[in-house]
């Protein structure tokens, strides 16, 4: 019986994985928490929903109690440039979080799911495909947090036998909600703004390669690895991911096949093109690939014609 917590529900990654979690397991069974009162309602009406302050490990072990969870979906995190903006918070959030939740599993027997990010890389890093065990020397607070996140719970599998698994994600691209403070929002933000404005200002320079991810391939890609069996697991925190790897031009490109007048601009944003010129270019994921199966769907091509149709319907969430 599969009783789910999701923390950061409210979140980009969270508001898309607790309905399809909720889809698969029974809404009841899949209890989505965040800091904001009043959630988006979805999120609250098709089932629990709980108000938790990450930091307070006594509310949280209070909760995976109460609900007899068994499974853990850790998604509250400050994102890569924001971090930077208050490194001794995004210190605190991102480590202080995922301290209390594993502390909570290890006395509750839940398993965990962390995400981890292609910001666990850094400028030592090779940057075309790095492989799955590779230089790890970020220089970000992001960075930092998650690859010392990705060793912590590594450390509390080896000791405690705790069933933590974890994926490093791309940028994740989607249309329900907006990521904030993320170096890869471009990709996001891009959308909306070609579709309302025809234009769209570009904080990072053209040439600037990345993985990305449309979010359904990211959801099932979390689902997909916890439903793993733990003997095909030769890792486990954290698996290299990606489905797409490219450079604000070649999406500008894409969009444009649908809206011909749309023109990008570049204001190359300091702090989140140093980000950026810290990571990959593109990752190599064959480990997933052979360990559990992981498998994209999406296409640049395919993902564009969806994020442009759904965002057509309902107008633009915002701003270029
Ligand atoms: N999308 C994230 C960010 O830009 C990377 O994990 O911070």
């Amino acid at each position: 019986m599969h009783r789910i917590l999701v923390t950061g529900a409210t979140g980009q990654i969270g508001s898309e994985l607790v309905p399809a979690l909720r889809a698969r397991y029974g809404a009841a069974n899949v209890v989505a928490a965040g800091h904001k009162k009043t959630p988006m309602p979805e999120l609250r009406e098709a089932g629990p929903y709980a108000t938790l302050d990450i930091l307070e490990r006594g509310a949280l072990a209070a909760l995976v109690e109460l609900e007899r969870i068994d499974t853990i979906y850790h998604l509250a995190a400050l994102l890569s440039a924001k971090a930077e903006t208050d490194p001794q918070l995004a210190w605190e959030i991102n480590m202080g979080g995922l301290v209390n939740v594993l502390e909570v599993a290890r006395l509750g027997n839940c398993a965990v799911f962390h995400p981890s990010s292609i910001g666990v890389f850094g400028p030592s890093t090779p940057p075309d495909r790095p492989p799955q065990v590779t230089i790890q020397r970020p220089n970000t607070m992001y960075g930092v947090t998650k690859v010392s996140g990705e060793l912590l719970c590594d450390y509390y599998h080896r000791r405690y036998g705790l069933d933590t698994r974890g994926i490093r994600f791309p940028g994740l691209i989607s249309h329900k909600t907006a990521p904030g403070g993320g170096t890869t929002d471009y990709a996001v933000e891009i959308f909306s703004a070609a579709i309302k404005y025809k234009q769209y200002t570009c904080f990072l320079r053209p040439g600037t390669s990345l993985d990305m991810m449309y979010m359904p391939d990211a959801i099932r890609a979390a689902m997909e690895i916890m439903e793993a069996k733990p003997e095909k697991l030769h890792h486990r925190n954290a698996y290299n991911l990606t489905a797409m790897s490219f450079a604000p031009e070649k999406l500008a490109a894409e969009i444009a096949r649908h809206i011909p007048d749309f023109i990008m601009l570049y204001q190359p944003d300091p702090i989140r093109q140093a980000i950026a010129d810290s990571w990959p270019n593109s990752l190599d994921d064959s480990a997933a690939r052979a360990d559990w199966g992981w498998q994209p769907r999406y296409t640049l091509a395919e993902m564009t014609r969806e994020m442009l149709a759904a965002l057509s319907g309902s107008g633009a969430s915002h701003e270029p």
